[in-house]
Formats: structure tokens, sequence, C-alpha cells
């Protein structure tokens, strides 16, 4: 099995915990480093919050560098409503045993870029923050990145306003950045992630194993199922950020096509919405790949499978 070096760029965030378990487990996965951003809250409880997770599953070999900590332009906003005050609520933590790396996220974004041979896969799952800084500030890495796997935006209604999802809106100058960098993009949106809720049977198989890690990954679920719940399009728990390294795993879990991708940075009120061309109207260079649907079923054992990988 061809394993896939990748960098997880992560604003954890309940899916994100998913995210990092996931990649961590896989064998078609070379987590090289996972990098936080501002997003799900502020980047210090990012970062934490990513130490933590790695605690529980003893992660220990890979280095987590702290990255931005408010979006390029914009006022910095924060999904608290959703993963609550700490970004990570539901389990109950104790201290954390895994370090942070002393490197700032962007500068080993580039680093790792630039002493690689083009063959790591960046995988953002928050703003893109991190992502559009290391592009700018070291340009020579773009012809580094052999792909970008992101989750982010939506054709459709947001989720953070009725326009924008909420990794774009947080940072929409960072993701216009990212989007017309010309890097190989594979953009998870809203409509591919809302196929994958965690519903209650899911989550009693995630816990079954009765181990740290499931405890901790079924804590974390019946949270986000309250915050979700209160929604008025209550989709449940997605596991939105998951997909994203699932892309870079398996591409058959998926249908996807090319198509043309925007990002509003100009308007009042559309203002951080990803405009894709889904129809092709505009006859526009594809700059990136959207899955539009995912084999739930596989998606779910891939995952659980992943979870149950971990005896700690
Ligand atoms: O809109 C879903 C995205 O916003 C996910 O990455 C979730 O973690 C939140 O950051
Ligand atoms: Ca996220």
């Amino acid at each position: 099995m061809e394993r896939h070096p990748i960098i997880l760029d992560c604003d954890p965030g309940l899916d994100d915990a998913f995210a990092i378990l996931l990649a961590a487990a896989s064998p078609a996965i070379d987590l090289r480093a996972i990098t936080t951003v501002a997003g799900n809250h502020t980047v210090d409880r990012m970062t934490l919050n990513a130490r933590r997770v790695c605690t529980v599953a003893g992660i220990r070999d890979v280095p987590i560098a702290q990255g931005c900590d408010r979006p390029l332009v914009r006022p910095q906003i924060v999904g608290s409503d959703i993963h609550g005050e700490s970004g990570l609520d539901g389990p109950t933590f104790g201290p954390p045993t895994v370090p942070t790396d002393p490197r700032h996220a962007v500068d080993l974004i580039i680093e790792l870029l630039l002493a690689s041979d083009g063959e790591i896969t960046l995988v953002p799952i928050g703003p893109l923050t991190n992502i559009a800084t290391a592009m700018r500030r070291e340009p020579r890495i773009l012809p580094k990145i052999r792909h970008i796997s992101l989750m982010g935006g939506a054709w459709g209604l947001g989720n953070r306003t009725p326009a924008a999802e909420f990794n774009i809106v947080v940072d929409p100058e960072a993701a216009r950045i990212v989007f017309e960098s010309g890097a190989p993009i594979t953009m998870c949106g809203l409509e591919l992630t809302h196929q994958v809720i965690a519903t209650p049977g899911i989550i009693d198989r995630i816990a079954a194993p009765g181990t740290p890690v499931a405890e901790m990954a079924a804590a974390m679920l019946r949270f986000y199922a309250s915050t979700t719940a209160r929604r008025r399009r209550s989709f449940g728990p997605a596991l939105h950020d998951p997909t994203a390294v699932a892309w870079v795993i398996d591409p058959t879990l998926f249908e996807a096509e090319a198509m043309h991708v925007d990002v509003e940075t100009h308007a009042e009120f559309s203002y951080g919405r990803t405009l894709v061309d889904v129809d092709d109207v505009l006859g526009l260079p594809k700059n990136a790949i959207v899955p539009t649907r995912i084999d739930a079923a596989r998606f779910w054992d891939l995952l659980i499978d992943a979870l149950a990988s971990y005896h700690a």
C-alpha cells in the first residue's frame, strides 16, 4: 500500500479530532506534522486540544506546531457554539503529555515542503490562514505541494452565514489566495460532509471497544450531537474534517467532478462564500476537484476500524 505523506493543518475542533485519529492510524498515511490555526477557537486552545487528543491516543511521534492566531484581514470569529468553550467539549482531559514543537506552523510547513521531493499532501481542515501565509512567505513551496485536500466551502447554503461555510468565512482572503494559487485542490464541502452524520448507532459502534480513545470519541460525538441539534436544519454531528483525510486514503470512496471555484471577498452579505460553478456556466479553468458523493458505509468502516486500532 502506498503511504501518502501529509501535513494536517487543523483547528481541533470535534471533527478535527477524528481527522487526527484517522490520519495517525491509517497505514496509507505518513503523518509528517500536525499544525494548528485559529478557527473553532483561539489558536492556543486549538494547540492544547491537539495535544490532548494525541496524549489520549498515544500519538507521540508527530510534531504539533502552533500557527496563525488570527485571520489575514477580517476580525476573528470562533465556533464555540458548536465545539464548546474549550473548542473540544465533551470529554474530560487530564494534562497533556505530548509537547508543542517550538517551530511556528508556517515555518514548519515551509521547511517540510522545501525539504521534500514534492510528495507531501496538505490537508487543511480549518481556516486557510497558515496555508496562505506559507504560500505568500515562500512561493517556492508551490511546486512542492503534491495536492491540497481541504475541508471547506459549499455550493449551496453556508453554515456560519446563509452564504458561507465556517472554514472559508473565518478567513476569506486566505481562502482566495489558496484557491487562486494554482495548487491542485480537492474541496470537501458541506454537501459532501453532510452525508456522514454520526447517528446514535454510529456512536455506539465507536464506543463499543471501551478504550480511552473510544470513550473520548463517544463523549465528543455526544456533545457534538447536542450542539448541532439546536440548528433549524439539524443535520446532526457531521464528521466534516475526516472526509478530507479519507480522500487521500481512498479516493474510490467518492464521486467527484472538476469545477471552477471562486471565493467572495468583497461582498457585504455573501462575504466568504465559495462560488462553485457546478454547471460550468462560466467555462473558466477548473481549479478544484469537488467530491459530490461519498460511500458513507465504507467511510464509517474506515473511520471506526481506525479508532478501534488504538488499544491504549
Ligand atoms: O464547517 C465545518 C468546519 O468548520 C469543520 O472544519 C469544523 O471543524 C469547523 O472548523
Ligand atoms: Ca476544523
